[in-house]
């Protein structure tokens, strides 16, 4: 152990003995204000500054690069926190440079996008939320965050929890879609998943909630855009999920791109210490986006690096993400007496105690075990998880006449389209040390499966994009020879992600066409969808037998699929996102207003009324939507009573009946509407969901447990209460369901 590492265990060990004379059981905590405390006592000004500061190691970029090789400032002790460098060896190289050539030694935190999986890569996230499986998402951040850390990383920009009710923004695929409810579920399940239950354990790291805050919301669905909408909206339907990920510990937030009614997030002093420490007591530390500090002066709010770095600091903006401005202007700031040195000691304090619960302190190496990296990447068992957790993302849209699954008498299998053995559109958008070579293509998963007994073609037919239609000969001739068609169709992974907006959303180039030219033949044919956003698909929709969502599916995405088309696993998995008719529909989503002129398609010659002239208000596909291979019969919903009073609990269930051919599982959903608000309210909400396995032929009943608390929300006065009156209680498949029990609140 180096001299330095010693001098800073003997301090410590001194302090903890004099400190346990001073106050006994000191717990944790107290132990490590006491090594922080200390260590900050013998750091300068320059030190400090310097643990502020989050730069690459020059492995990649995920944003616009300011500086290409940062490792001068780490030995000049100006770095804190490194991203986008992994390895041990490589780890290992950086921290050898903080620990030895700096004066103090602090170690790096090594920061990536472990977004969903790290190596072993699970479906993108927005697919893991349609399996509605908080284990199963929970275990896969703790598998992935096994792997980062067995490979030097200890710090995650993940989960991404924003709220998005618009596909047009292509980091739908990183979140969980339009739901709050079920967001927040999930965003407190991923935080579970990456730090365990001891940060100080080797394969746990600290989670980094983001985008705080409400960056789904950019008005026209474009990327990094304005975010303008009422206190009510943002702390109703947006903020939740960084909520729920604060209070399930995350270690960390990160500041959103974008302004929220004018004030971008990285200078917002009500966002960052009023809301988050004020509100909801959030004790770890804030990093920025990348150079999301200095993009305020693009923002128009500050007139220089300096201001930016003033503004972000003072608001309470800990770490500079690739910006430099903390770097190059923290020292002449403080010494201007525009930032207070008790703001930075504020967080420098935060940033070291990170470390310190990490247990960098007592071993800055903790992280570079070349036992663990050569055995705890990409296990058997995990790669088999993959592939279960795979097919329980993906969606079933539609199966007229049981198309699928693919009949055992089917002989000979032709895979057409340009996303039928596509390695590289296989993991999806923030892959991480996903590597293509290890993914298992659709092509390749029908294969395995197909084994002797069924011959399987292939033909791309076109490209993802392009105009070009001189593969369809071919296609279609290799179609003809088939007993079934599979249709690989969707968009390529870099099409959703960040900077990935898309005005138009329906099926690129001339896959649209090509589908049609296919499905006139009149084969037997199943869709499978490979996209990260929901697409505008009305027209395929209309013509195809079956289309299968399986968005981008990770590593095992072939071997997934092929477990679904040929029926050895039941699509289970159901929408959390609204899929539009079409992008004049967007925003589209199931939770929305009444408004004063409701149409009722029922009543269609009513014309003042909230409608289009030109398409039905309903979506292609509502939220919580998907098929199975088998149907389930719900019962009339039962309630404990019909009349409630304050603090009291709801009890609500129904009886579901497995009418098919197939086990299943079924994701039953609970929804209220609330029917007369202090302010308006939604026709639907959803408030419990249940994820239950059915054998055919057999009935089980789910029930739910609600405290009327559960029925509150933001009033005028931007109380949050729960009020008197009628509600109605809604148990279905999906958000379309109609039927419902009237309760009252006394
Ligand atoms: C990117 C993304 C953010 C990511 C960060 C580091 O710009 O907005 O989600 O965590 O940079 O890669």
């Amino acid at each position: 152990m180096k001299l330095k590492t010693l001098f800073l265990t003997a301090a410590f060990l001194l302090n903890l003995f004099v400190g346990c004379n001073r106050e006994k059981d000191l717990p944790a905590d107290r132990e490590m204000n006491v090594f922080v405390g200390d260590l900050m006592k013998k750091m300068t000004l320059e030190e400090k500054i310097g643990q502020l500061n989050l730069s690459t190691g020059g492995g990649f970029f995920t944003g616009p690069a300011m500086v290409k090789d940062n490792k001068g400032l780490i030995s000049q002790g100006k770095v804190g926190a490194i991203l986008n460098t992994l390895g041990v060896d490589d780890v290992t190289a950086l921290q050898k440079m903080a620990v030895e050539d700096t004066r103090l030694g602090i170690p790096l935190i090594f920061g990536l996008d472990v977004v969903h999986g790290f190596r072993t890569i699970f479906p993108v996230p927005l697919a893991q939320a349609c399996s509605w499986d908080m284990e199963a998402i929970e275990k896969s951040e703790r598998i992935a965050a096994t792997e980062a850390t067995a490979m030097g990383i200890n710090w995650t920009y993940a989960p991404m929890v924003d709220i998005a009710r618009d596909p047009r923004w292509g980091r739908v695929m990183e979140g969980a879609g339009e739901d709050t409810y079920l967001g927040s579920m999930i965003a407190a399940a991923r935080v579970r998943g990456f730090q365990g239950k001891d940060l100080k354990d080797e394969n746990t790291l600290i989670a980094c909630v983001k985008h705080f805050a409400a960056y789904g919301a950019p008005q026209a669905g474009r990327d990094y855009n304005t975010v303008d909408m009422s206190d009510r909206s943002l702390r109703e339907w947006y903020l939740p999920p960084y909520r729920a990920a604060v209070e399930a510990g995350t270690g960390s937030v990160m500041t959103s791109f974008n302004e929220i009614a004018g004030v971008p997030s990285s200078s917002s002093k009500w966002l960052l210490t009023d809301l988050l420490r004020g509100e909801w007591r959030f004790k770890g530390f804030v990093v920025s986006d990348w150079t999301s500090i200095p993009e305020l002066i693009p923002h128009g709010v500050a007139a220089d690096s300096s201001d930016a770095a003033r503004l972000a600091i003072n608001a309470g903006l800990d770490m500079d993400m690739e910006g430099r401005v903390y770097q190059n202007f923290m020292n002449d700031l403080v010494a201007s007496g525009k930032v207070t040195e008790e703001t930075i000691n504020n967080s420098v304090r935060r940033i070291l105690e990170a470390k310190y619960k990490l247990g960098l302190f007592e071993d800055p190496y903790r992280y570079c075990n070349k036992t663990r990296e050569a055995n705890e990447i990409m296990t058997p068992d995990d790669v088999a998880f993959a592939r279960s957790f795979a097919a329980k993302s993906m969606v079933l849209l539609k199966n007229e006449n049981n198309t699928l699954p693919v009949s055992k008498k089917v002989r000979t299998i032709a895979v057409i389209g340009p996303l039928g053995d596509s390695r590289e559109n296989t993991l999806g958008g923030w892959g991480a040390a996903g590597q293509w070579d290890s993914c298992i293509t659709l092509l390749a998963g029908i294969k395995a499966k197909a084994g002797d007994n069924i011959r399987v073609l292939f033909e791309k037919g076109c490209g993802i994009t392009g105009k070009a239609e001189d593969g369809f000969a071919s296609a279609l001739a290799m179609a003809r020879k088939a007993d079934f068609v599979i249709l690989a169709l969707g968009e390529s992974q870099d099409m959703s992600g960040e900077a990935s907006s898309r005005t138009d959303i329906s099926l690129p180039g001339v896959q649209m066409e090509l589908a049609r030219r296919v499905i006139f033949l009149k084969k037997p044919v199943a869709v499978v969808l490979f996209n990260g956003r929901p697409l505008t698909i009305a027209e395929l929709d209309s013509i195809a037998p079956a289309i299968l969502e399986t968005w981008y599916g990770g590593t095992q995405a072939g071997s997934a699929i092929a477990d679904l088309l040929f029926g050895d696993v039941n699509p289970s998995g159901k929408l959390t996102m609204t899929f539009p008719r079409s992008v004049g529909q967007i925003p589209v989503f199931y939770n929305y207003k009444n408004t004063g002129r409701p149409f009722d398609p029922r009543l269609p010659e009513d014309y003042f009324k909230s409608r289009y002239q030109d398409s039905p208000n309903t979506p292609l596909y509502p939220f919580g939507y998907g098929l199975s291979y088998t149907t389930f019969k719900y019962s009339a919903v039962t309630m404990n009573k019909a009349s409630f009073s304050r603090g009291d609990e709801i009890e609500a269930s129904v009886e579901i009946t497995n009418t098919g051919n197939y086990d299943g599982d079924e994701i039953v959903q609970l929804y209220v509407r609330d029917r007369v608000g202090n302010v308006t309210r939604p026709v639907k909400e959803l408030k419990g969901f249940r994820k239950v396995n059915i054998k055919k032929g057999e009935t089980v009943k789910v029930s739910f447990t609600l405290p009327l608390s559960d029925l509150s929300y933001y009033h005028e006065d931007m109380s949050y209460d729960y009020d008197p009156g009628e509600f109605e209680l809604f148990i279905g498949p999906d958000s379309d369901v109609r039927e419902f029990v009237l309760f009252t609140v006394r």
